[in-house]
């Protein structure tokens, strides 16, 4: 399976103008269908069902990696929001460096990764600082501007861990 772009993260690709854009891996750890409150379905169908924690990919493949946690740790099992968006373990400073990790070896050097949070728990700070290596630039955008971007480059020699 070669493409440029593998989304870590994919979940029902609703960030995806084209949701089956052939130049994307998309993966996720879950695969399931629900039925929304307002009765539409939601699917989650990743090309390859893994973790982002132990990405079974080969070293330095993809020109670009997007990484698009669950950012709650707390919210209800049934809920919607959990449906669309999964949930954050109690281990998540663990879960989301490894993460980190995992998107950085999997990138080329050079490679560019592209991190999405919503701090409406958690300071997008804190999660930054999980990240092996600080990030170019970020943006805030979304509901009272709670959901923020950031940009990393993989530098051209490996990073320290
Ligand atoms: C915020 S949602 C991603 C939404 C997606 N970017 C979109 O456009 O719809 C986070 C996704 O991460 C997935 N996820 C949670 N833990 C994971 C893990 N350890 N490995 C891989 N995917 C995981 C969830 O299943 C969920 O679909």
């Amino acid at each position: 399976m070669s493409a440029p772009v593998l989304d870590v993260t994919s979940g029902a690709r609703m960030m995806w103008f084209d949701p089956a854009d052939g130049r994307a891996i998309f993966a996720d750890n879950r695969q399931e269908t629900h039925t929304l409150c307002d009765g539409r379905t939601l699917t989650i169908d990743p090309d390859v069902c893994c973790d982002f924690r132990a990405l079974p990919f080969p070293d330095d493949t993809y020109r670009l990696v997007v990484f698009d946690p669950p950012h709650l740790e707390k919210l209800g099992k049934t809920s919607w929001t959990h449906a669309k968006y999964g949930a954050l373990f109690p281990t998540w400073r663990d879960d989301l460096a490894a993460g980190f990790r995992e998107c950085f070896r999997v990138l080329k050097p050079g490679g560019t990764l592209i991190f999405k949070w919503n701090e409406v728990q958690i300071p997008t700070s804190t999660v930054l600082s999980l990240a092996p290596c600080p990030p170019l630039f970020g943006h805030r955008s979304g509901k009272a501007s709670r959901t923020h971007w950031a940009a990393f480059l993989k530098p051209e020699t490996e990073v320290e861990s």
